[in-house]
């Protein structure tokens, strides 16, 4: 059973020291970031990667990225950096921000995958920014969620499923992001975005001159080489469309064709459904993101016979939202 350190109310970071040393010798560490949640081991360690591969059910060709604190230990994991690299972590980092770089073979090869590139991120979230620099050492970590399963932006949502298999599980709260970082690739001097996320393509371009959204948006029950699917137990439906009325009406539609639908709305139309349960995604794409993963387990608890979750509008944030519920969805409709 884990131990567990409760930050939630307090600000105690000088306790985080007895969890860094379980990072250096070789243990598993649930723990807040800013983004989501994550479940870390000492970067370096090609024992201590395994066990995270093993606790989440992770397929060993999806790499991990590393959590840094500072631009030495980036130095020392990353080679060849071009000026546009430094440019785009000067801008982003510390934050919801992992660029792919060129490895230095210090790097174990589990933790990239056998391939010669590594995935980079400072988090600004106050733990786990402490964690990493009393650890001394990269934190490889993952979003903490077993494999496939939605993200864990919250302690209590992810506590039953790794209370067994780490050693140390911190609360941090609520993570006030939600959503995973945005991952950017710079090929042929542009910056690639590989997963949409808190920064935005606008903000990339911005920096970079160019930018180019290279990544898919597929429903899980389409197989494809991306891991992530964010799966619920429950049948799940995404409705697209930029008319709010003609999107409300069709879910009404299809929810009355269901005996027990639960519907995930934004703040503006929970009252326009005739069903017995609906969520409020909230009014903000901000407020969307930061809660839409928990929102994803709180509709799938109830054992609905579908979830239907109403699409937002796809740009800035917004796009990382789509991207995620796309996935999480057996199924999307547009109208
Ligand atoms: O916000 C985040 O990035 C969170 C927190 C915990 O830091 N972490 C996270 O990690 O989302 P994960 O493993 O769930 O997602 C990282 C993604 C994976 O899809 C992986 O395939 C990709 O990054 N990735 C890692 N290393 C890569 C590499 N060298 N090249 C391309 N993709 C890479
Ligand atoms: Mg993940």
């Amino acid at each position: 059973m884990a131990k567990v350190l409760d930050l939630k109310n307090d600000n105690e970071y000088n306790k985080l020291k007895e969890v860094a040393q379980i990072i250096k010798n070789g243990g598993l560490v649930l723990f807040p970031t800013e983004t989501v949640y994550g479940l870390g081991a000492n970067g370096l360690d090609e024992n201590a990667v395994k066990k995270i591969y093993i606790a989440k059910g992770r397929n060993e060709n999806n790499p991990i990225n590393l959590l840094v604190s500072n631009m030495e230990m980036i130095n020392n994991i990353a080679k060849d950096i071009s000026d546009l690299e430094y440019k785009l972590m000067e801008s982003f980092f510390p934050g919801p921000f992992t660029i792919i770089l060129k490895k230095k073979s210090i790097v174990p090869s589990i933790v990239t995958a056998n391939g010669d590139t590594v995935g980079v991120r400072m988090p600004s979230g106050i733990i786990a920014k402490e964690l990493v620099e009393l650890a001394g050492v990269p934190i490889a970590a993952p979003s903490a969620n077993i494999s496939g399963k939605p993200c864990g932006t919250n302690f209590n949502d992810i506590y039953n499923d790794f209370k067994d298999k780490v050693d140390y599980m911190i609360d941090g709260g609520d993570s006030s992001i939600g959503i995973e970082s945005t991952i950017v690739k710079v090929i042929d001097n542009i910056p690639h975005i590989l997963r949409p996320g808190s920064i935005t393509d606008k903000q990339i371009k911005k920096i970079a001159g160019k930018v180019i959204k290279d990544y898919k948006n597929s429903p899980s029950n389409i197989p494809s080489s991306n891991y992530n699917h964010y799966t619920l137990n429950s049948k799940s439906l995404l409705v697209i469309s930029n008319n709010n009325e003609k999107m409300v009406s069709k879910i009404n539609e299809i929810a009355n064709t269901y005996s027990y639908p639960v519907i995930i709305s934004k703040h503006e139309n929970i009252n326009k459904y005739n069903v017995k349960t609906v969520i409020d995604m909230g009014t903000c794409l901000d407020e969307i993101a930061k809660n839409i993963f928990t929102n994803l387990r709180k509709a799938d608890s109830f054992s609905p016979d579908i979830v239907i979750i109403e699409g937002v509008k796809n740009e800035d944030v917004g796009l990382a939202i789509m991207n995620r519920l796309i996935k999480a969805c057996d199924n999307f409709i547009k109208i």
